[in-house]
């Protein structure tokens, strides 16, 4: 009897060597922000320690990992109906494979997803990534595991991501982690934390690494990247608490954008998103300065009514906006701006959203994301005020304000027609394999002939006509940035 338990064991104990040694699989997705997908790339690279190769097949993968978004309630559906999918998966193919969530959705429903969702195994939010090989043990021990503490120093500086889907040709890099900003309508603040910044050195060390392995386009990720602040570590509100030595030797966003244009000046350089509030005229100017910073800027504005404007928490008015880009125009002729807005925000008069569609036309922005108001428990916003606008009346003024930015973006693209534009060869066309698509530096879409050109290739495209969002064109060259 005795052996037999010991056989078991034995057993057991085989299994246990044969999965560390690298035969585990992990099915990892991401829905939601480019942090989001930036943030499984360094789980990837997490659990890769721990044994796990990733695989594309979720019928043949031991542990399947979601990182999830809570920004709006439907993006919250749709991890439902996700876990959905998975369940079946369990049910009729693979009995043995966990699940767990990462990501904002697992920080903000915490314990209860456990009860909620009985698919759900494991329950891990944004800044405990690291624990994930003890709470993956704790798994396959037959017990759920929860890690939701949120951190004011994790900034996963020292795990190198692992990139998953990758292109070999634009990568994301995070400098920044949390927000502080307490947008009265938004979860981020709760489901991410505090704001932090990411250590300069780091990052470079990562661009560097990334060069190396023949990337040319990088994206600086962050919730807020304007207000990136490296003293050596700490809340950027502490910062006044810093010694001389930690003032003089800070960086700041415009620093480090700066330090990574000289890096390699043929490295394209984006970043995301970027908060009117903390956009200094430094940042503009140092993307003025640097042929490789791309003259594109996300500038969410979220209504064109200052008294909405309020209401949110947003620290600038439409006066100030308004100013602000027009400044942006005259330093960086030529650039493209996009916008997020919230249609149907509490107490939305037609008046507030006649001055949404004002801004928009006043900006001319090349593209946004518009979206109905979602109201998001816990936050301010959902405390404190009725979502009282009628959802006909959200769905008509979201339509108002889409028809008018995509005839604004129409003429705005028609601008390029004719143009000849350096093009970042990044990838086969969607729609046709002898094509292939890249972005020009105000991040429009061009889709050309394939010629002898290949992935990772400048090549200076001829723009001869544009459907809603891409542009058509024939490449007449390389440029003279490979
Ligand atoms: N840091 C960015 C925003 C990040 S959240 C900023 O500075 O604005 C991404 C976008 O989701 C927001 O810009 C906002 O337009 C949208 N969003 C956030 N909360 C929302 C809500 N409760 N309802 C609808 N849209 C929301
Ligand atoms: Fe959200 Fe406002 Fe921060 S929109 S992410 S609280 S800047």
């Amino acid at each position: 009897m005795e052996k037999i338990i010991d056989e078991s064991k034995q057993g057991e104990q085989l299994n246990t060597i044969h999965k560390k040694g690298n035969s585990r699989k992990l099915f990892i997705e991401s829905y939601g922000c480019q942090m989001n997908f930036a943030d499984s790339e360094v789980v990837a690279s997490i659990l890769a320690q721990d044994g796990f190769n990733t695989t594309d097949k979720l019928e043949e993968a031991d542990l399947v990992l979601v990182n999830t978004c809570s920004i709006r309630d439907k993006a919250e559906q749709t991890i439902r109906k996700r876990l959905q999918k998975y369940n079946a998966v369990k049910r009729d193919i693979n009995p043995n494979m966990k699940v767990g969530v990462l990501g904002c959705m697992a920080e903000r429903l915490k314990e209860k997803f456990l009860e909620e969702e009985k698919i759900v195994d494991l329950v891990v939010g944004p800044d405990a990534y690291k624990d994930l090989p003890n709470l993956i043990a704790d798994v396959e021990d037959g017990r759920s595991a929860v890690n939701v503490l949120l951190s004011k120093e994790e900034t996963y500086a020292d795990i190198s991501p692992v990139r998953l889907q990758s292109n070999g040709v634009t990568a994301f890099v995070s400098i920044t982690r949390g927000c502080d900003n307490m947008c009265t309508f938004c979860v981020v603040p709760f489901t991410r934390g505090r704001e932090r910044s990411r250590d300069t050195q780091s990052i470079l060390s990562e661009i560097t690494d990334l060069i190396s392995k023949g990337y040319k386009e990088v994206t600086l990720l962050g919730q807020n990247v304007d207000s990136y602040l490296w003293y050596g570590g700490g809340l950027k509100k502490d910062f006044k608490n810093a010694s001389e030595m930690q003032k003089t030797t800070a960086v700041d966003f415009a620093k480090l954008l700066d330090m990574v244009a000289l890096a390699n000046p043929k490295l394209r350089i984006r970043f995301s998103t970027s908060n009117p509030q903390d956009m200094s005229l430094e940042v503009i100017r140092t993307m003025a300065m640097h042929k490789n910073i791309c003259k594109h800027l996300h500038l969410p504005v979220q209504s064109g009514s200052n008294r909405i404007l309020k209401k949110m928490n947003r620290q600038h008015t439409r006066e100030e906006y308004m100013e602000l880009t027009d400044t942006i125009y005259q330093i960086i002729p030529g650039i493209a701006l996009s916008q997020d807005m919230i249609i149907g925000f509490p107490t939305e008069t037609e008046e507030d959203h006649q001055d949404t569609l004002d801004l928009i036309k006043h900006v001319q922005y090349d593209y946004g994301f518009m979206f109905s108001y979602s109201e998001r428990p816990g936050t301010l916003a959902g405390r404190k005020l009725d979502d009282d606008v009628p959802f006909e009346t959200k769905k008509r003024r979201l339509q108002e304000v889409i028809d008018v930015q995509r005839t604004i973006g129409h003429e705005q693209l028609k601008k390029h027609l004719g143009k000849t534009e350096e093009v970042l060869i990044e990838k086969t066309s969607k729609k046709s394999d002898a094509h292939w698509a890249g972005r020009n530096t105000q991040s429009n879409m061009i889709v050309f002939p394939k010629e002898h050109y290949k992935i990772g290739d400048f090549v200076n495209v001829k723009i001869n006509d544009c459907t809603t969002a891409t542009f058509l064109g024939e490449a007449v060259g390389h440029s003279d940035n490979n």
